[in-house]
């Protein structure tokens, strides 16, 4: 068990096989006895099990302890990094009600490419390079979708494909983004420790002083509160190409999800101008999820056009994943992230810069068009 040092891999010897094993991506333990995990996109309950309560919470404080942190009464959330980069969540009992809650969400070991996503068919040919586009035209993009559907594997993927010449600020609260010899800033939260004299540093920090340090495209690992205005700010201002994450269902809802995060920060921008000023800031949503066949696909990558008279994003699918049939056999989905016969406002920008990317690519498949207008 490579990941824990050998002080802790007692702590751990009930699951040691779990975390050994690299087809499983993810470890859930709801308290000692109930331990799932997640194997080939499917959450399977297993045997394995914690002898009591008192040991599962050994291991936890164990690991925290090897990662500098602490995991007490006092400090009863635990989010850390593992040594291998997996990221690990935990919430002491009785803060959560049936024993010690704990979360280990392995990442690949190999660094995930577009070409891997286009290959395990979480996303299009055509899309992924329409992505890549979007990444080479410093287009504004937000990552959408829910708990675990993908959203950091693909920012990093995204992330990855910004060329070596430009200052990328990273922000996050765990370090999962992973680049490799980018020119980039890694900057990561600090949570607050008044015991130790420790001074909490959060996202919005560290985004206002990811302004002065010269960035050309800053990155939001997750946006979940008020700093959404910042990074909106820092998008309407010169920062094009920057990204960030939001938990949202579909691509509409990222744009609501953006404002009501915005608002966390007490501004006193009227509601209609901050519509204004988000519209205006993002210009593509990559929406991810977790379909039903545990399949994680992009389901929908989409333009913001504007605001409705209603208070309404005015948003155009660009591409929008159709299912075509299912495997009887495996329960799998069988479908494709299809073109929706959109072209993009910024096509003239693809066309001046002499992309390889015809109008055609836009184009709505016939069996699309069938299903449509059947439907
Ligand atoms: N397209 C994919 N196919 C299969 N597995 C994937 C895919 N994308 C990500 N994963 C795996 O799914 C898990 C969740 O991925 P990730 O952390 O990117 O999701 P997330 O949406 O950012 O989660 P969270 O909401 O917790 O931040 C990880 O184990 C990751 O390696
Ligand atoms: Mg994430």
């Amino acid at each position: 068990m490579s990941v824990f040092n050998d002080a802790i891999k007692n702590f751990l010897s009930p699951i040691e096989d779990l975390l050994s094993d690299d087809s499983i991506s993810e470890i859930m333990i709801n308290g000692p006895y109930e331990i799932f995990i997640e194997k080939s996109g499917k959450i399977i309950r297993t045997d394995y099990r914690f002898k009591n309560n008192e040991n599962l919470m050994s291991a936890m404080r164990a690991i925290a302890q090897a990662v500098g942190k602490k995991f007490d009464s006092d400090e009863p959330r635990l989010d850390a990094n593992l040594p291998d980069g997996s990221r690990i969540a935990a919430v002491l009992s009785p803060i959560s009600t049936n024993g010690t809650a704990v979360s280990i969400r392995k990442f690949f070991k190999e660094k995930v490419l577009l070409k891997d996503l286009i290959a395990w068919g979480a996303i299009s040919k055509d899309a992924a390079r329409f992505l890549d586009i979007c990444i080479y035209l410093g287009k504004n993009m937000l990552v959408s979708g829910g708990t675990g559907s993908g959203k950091t594997t693909l920012l990093n993927i995204l992330a990855s494909r910004i060329s070596n010449n430009e200052r990328i600020i990273i922000i996050e609260d765990t370090k999962e983004m992973k680049l490799e010899d980018q020119h980039v800033v890694h900057m990561i939260t600090r949570k607050e420790d008044p015991t130790q004299n420790i001074k909490g540093i959060t996202t919005q920090d560290l985004l206002h002083s990811a302004m002065r340090l010269r960035p050309d495209r800053i990155i939001v690992g997750e946006v979940r509160s008020g700093e959404a205005l910042d990074l909106v700010n820092a998008m309407n201002t010169g920062h094009d190409g920057s990204m960030g994450t939001v938990h949202a269902n579909n691509p509409d809802e990222a744009c609501l999800r953006l404002e009501t995060l915005c608002l966390q920060s007490g501004t006193k921008i009227p509601p209609n101008s901050l519509k204004l000023m988000i519209a205006n800031a993002l210009q593509v949503v990559v929406q991810t999820k977790r379909f039903s066949d545990g399949k994680r696909r992009v389901s929908h990558v989409s333009e913001v056009l504007g605001v409705n008279d209603d208070g309404s994003y005015r948003l155009e699918h660009i591409f929008e994943w159709t299912q075509k049939s299912k495997n009887d056999e495996t329960g799998e989905l069988i479908g494709e992230l299809a073109p929706c016969q959109y072209l993009p406002t910024f096509f003239d920008q693809i066309k001046v810069n002499k992309l390889p990317f015809p109008s055609s690519k836009f184009e709505r498949p016939d069996w699309v068009k069938k299903l449509k207008k059947a439907a």
